[in-house]
């Protein structure tokens, strides 16, 4: 079975008041999307590590990346459409299989990610980093209106890992549809196909904000020593 790594990178990091997008900040002696390559960089299962970029990107040439295995894609508009560019990117040599991680989660835990590829290649299902909500959770919008039970909510984390032609198809529907597209998984829940729930760690923080630079700057430095 051929597995491909997808980085979408091609986000412009509006909520996290910088200069340059969210992925380039430092942190612990590197960026945040060198820290995240540097990562999926110690899997040999991985045959590429497709990054997909903004076609203005000047600053992705200029990290000192040493992995062959990496290469540049153009993203898209929104999320899921730098996410199907890179697949149809690899359209003249598909993998069976595409594990998509977010830039901005430079914090995944290997283990995690071998986990949900063992556990998906031998289910033979999709599947996808969650872990369940710790928080209550309200419906609201200036006041809270309503508690949500928790008891089955989980939050979805990355790498998301499905089979190439499945992810394509499904995308590519969703897409098409217009429904709300805030990861792979939902792309595959809106055809109908399973997507298996793997628990993964909650320190897997997806850097969104200003106030997640600290954690992740602790949480990295931590990690590396
Ligand atoms: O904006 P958000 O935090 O949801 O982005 C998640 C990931 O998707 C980030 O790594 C971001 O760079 C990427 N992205 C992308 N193309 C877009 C928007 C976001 O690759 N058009």
């Amino acid at each position: 079975q051929t597995i491909v790594a997808i980085v979408p990178a091609a986000g412009v990091g509006s909520r996290m008041q910088h200069n340059a997008p969210k992925q380039y900040i430092q942190l612990a002696g590197k960026t945040i999307l060198e820290h995240t390559l540097t990562k999926l960089s110690q899997l040999p299962q991985l045959q590429t590590i497709v990054v997909a970029l903004s076609d203005t990107d000047p600053y992705f040439d200029e990290l000192p990346l040493t992995d062959a295995r990496i290469v540049r894609s153009s993203g898209g508009k929104e999320r899921a459409d730098s996410v199907l560019n890179s697949l149809l990117f690899l359209a003249p040599n598909p993998p069976d299989w595409v594990l998509v991680h977010d830039a901005a989660r430079p914090l995944v835990d290997l283990a995690d990610i071998e986990r949900l590829i063992s556990e998906c290649l031998s289910a033979n299902e999709g599947g996808i980093l969650a872990t369940k909500v710790k928080d209550t959770i309200k419906r609201g919008d200036t006041h809270s209106k309503q508690t949500v039970p928790r008891d089955d909510l989980w939050q979805a984390l990355t790498p998301q890992f499905f089979k190439y032609n499945e992810l394509k198809d499904a995308l590519q529907n969703a897409l098409q549809s217009e429904v709300a597209i805030t990861d792979e998984a939902s792309a595959i829940e809106w055809v109908n196909k399973p997507v298996k729930l793997i628990a993964g760690r909650s320190d897997n923080i997806k850097i969104t904000t200003p106030e997640d630079l600290a954690l992740a700057g602790f949480l990295l430095n931590k990690q590396q020593n």
